[in-house]
């Protein structure tokens, strides 16, 4: 018996860091994403790219993910197009791409529900207490507004011109854990102080999918650049992402920002002319390509 799965991976366009806290975060599914091939075995044995084979939780994740529907081992062969640790949702879409050949594997269909949830284990395994936006996006699908529960809520939002966004990595490692740690200790220590921001990172995910669903690239743009100088006062920027976002919007884009967790990893920019954009990310020596967001592909 043999199965496979895919999933994509995803960028958070807007709320990021705000959705820990209940707030809405506003993301979505990228053309790229990982892809398993798995065949029957007495136990699961993992290898390929795109996940880090070594570390002792990926085989956790699978026996984990095998229990839920009742696969005790599989010899799983992973391919990836997005870079691990670059906050483009390496681990989730991971994740949903074995609860899905797993699912396959066990003859079970239409149990996208019971994907989600398996995924969601093995995404806090890596992270510990994640909001589940990763996995629910790489699941799901297009572009999504999501909010952590109990209980959960998930709207699939319409998009009513593809974006043309610039994917950026600083190609710095970070960990999503410490920085959501770092945060949520602001917050805990001066509510008064930091509360509003976060609320402010949430409100602007929310007016950004109605911005989505318009059409309003601009206005979209414009929440970026808000949303990068607030996760910035949060501490949650360093000096790469800065250094990408200005380029990019000294290039032409129309709003530029950090993407998930911030301290390194990825930023985006919003650039309806994509390539003097691209160009100049490049020449300050970083990695740049241009994703379509709510595209076929996506
Ligand atoms: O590091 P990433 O790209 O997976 O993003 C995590 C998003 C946060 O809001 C910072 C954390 C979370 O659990 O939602």
């Amino acid at each position: 018996m043999s199965a496979v799965g895919f999933a994509p991976g995803k960028i958070i366009l807007l709320g990021e860091h705000a959705v820990v806290f209940g707030h809405p975060a506003l993301a979505a599914a990228l053309p790229q994403g990982v892809r398993v091939e798995l065949d029957a075995a007495q136990s699961f044995e993992i290898s390929g790219v795109g996940v880090p084979v070594d570390d002792p939780r990926v085989l956790v994740a699978a026996r984990e993910i095998g229990a839920a529907f009742g696969i005790t081992g599989a010899r799983v062969r992973v391919t990836s197009e997005l870079p691990t640790g670059g906050g483009l949702g390496s681990s989730a879409a991971f994740a949903v791409a074995l609860a899905r050949g797993v699912a396959a594997l066990a003859g079970r269909v239409g149990c996208e529900p019971e994907i989600e949830e398996a995924a969601f284990i093995a995404e806090r395994l890596f992270h510990g207490r994640p909001s589940g936006v990763d996995h629910t996006t790489c699941a799901r699908g297009g572009v999504v507004l999501f909010r952590k529960g109990p209980p959960t809520r998930v709207e699939q939002v319409s998009v009513a011109r593809s974006l043309p966004l610039v994917v950026a990595s600083t190609g710095k490692a970070r960990s999503t854990a410490t920085k959501v740690a770092g945060l949520a200790r602001l917050v805990e220590e001066a509510p008064a102080r930091w509360e509003p921001l976060v609320a402010r990172l949430g409100a602007l995910a929310e007016a950004g999918a109605k911005d989505v669903e318009r059409g309003a690239i601009a206005a979209l743009g414009a929440k970026f650049d808000e949303a990068h100088a607030l996760l910035s006062e949060c501490g949650v920027s360093c000096p790469e992402l800065d250094a990408i976002v200005d380029v990019a919007r000294k290039a032409g884009a129309l709003g530029a920002k950090l993407t998930g967790a911030g301290g390194g990893g990825a930023a985006i920019a919003l650039a309806p002319e994509p390539g003097p954009v691209i160009e100049a990310i490049r020449a300050a020596g970083f990695a740049a390509h241009l994703a379509w967001i709510g595209s076929e592909t996506a």
